[in-house]
């Protein structure tokens, strides 16, 4: 299977592009605005053959990505966070053409994380709710799109929840609160714990990511995915299958 790589000189970028090789997956083009030696400027100065795209660059990129895929019918991963809703919307229309697979997080066990909170807040639908995500001291932002991703999930089973980021003061906790918690330091890489208790028992449910690879080793599979499908607008949960 022969891959382009938009954003192949960034940190996600060369990730996937050190990873295709042990998947048996041949790296057809890397693409990075700079470019520089064998690394193209433009997805259109490339016309050679392949098979998918994916894409860990800029949300900027949305529209120059998905006219290209149409114009070559080629299914798209994209992994990039941050698009606008106007960008959210063009890789929608253009997944009536092509298939598109896209994901804030790229992880297969996040994505199976999601899955077994939804399970667990369907279950145990009046317990407690709290969510507490750790990263790396240089991050900008908080909470984590992982844990909004996690509350998101327990809503779909809860819809009168409200999140309430963080503690402090007099307030008595409401029955409908997801807390949400960031932790910031050293240089964890990420993790996310829902907890779920009742007045008798307390459920965790964790993931922890070891390395940044997990998320190209994500959009390995999801390419794999892809090539096979009919155009439509895929994520993770479909990858996990029924
Ligand atoms: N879905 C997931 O699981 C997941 C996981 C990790 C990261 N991400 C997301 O993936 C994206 C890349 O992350 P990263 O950590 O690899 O960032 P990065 O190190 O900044 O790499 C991005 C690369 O793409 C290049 N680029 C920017 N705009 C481009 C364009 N229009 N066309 C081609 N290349 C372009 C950048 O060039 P310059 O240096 O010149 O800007 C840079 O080389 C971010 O949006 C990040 O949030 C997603």
């Amino acid at each position: 299977m022969n891959v382009i790589v938009n954003g192949a000189l960034g940190r996600m970028g060369q990730q996937v592009c050190k990873l295709l090789d042990e998947n048996g997956l041949t790296l057809a083009a890397a693409v990075d605005r700079a470019g520089g030696e064998g690394v193209y400027q433009n997805l259109t100065d490339y016309t050679g053959p392949a098979d998918v795209v994916i894409d860990f660059s800029n949300h900027a990129s949305a529209a120059e990505l998905v006219d290209y895929c149409k114009a070559r019918n080629l299914p798209l991963v994209a992994a990039t966070t941050g698009y606008t809703p106007e960008e959210f919307a063009i890789l929608e229309e253009g997944a009536k053409t092509v298939p598109i697979f896209q994901s804030y997080n790229m992880s297969v066990g996040v994505a199976l994380l999601a899955r077994l909170v939804k399970q667990a807040a369907a279950i145990f639908g009046g317990c407690d709710v709290e969510i507490i995500e750790a990263h790396h001291n240089r991050k900008a932002d908080a909470p984590s799109g992982t844990a909004l991703l996690l509350a998101d999930a327990v809503k779909e089973k809860r819809p009168d929840s409200e999140y309430v980021f963080g503690r402090s003061g007099q307030h008595k906790r409401q029955p409908n609160e997801i807390g949400i918690h960031a932790l910031r330091m050293g240089n964890v890489v990420g993790e996310h714990e829902v907890i779920f208790a009742t007045d008798n028992q307390t459920i965790s449910l964790k993931h922890q990511a070891h390395d940044r690879a997990l998320f190209a080793d994500g959009a390995i599979a999801a390419a794999r995915f892809i090539v096979t499908q009919a155009p439509g607008f895929y994520h993770m949960d479909d990858l996990l299958g029924p």
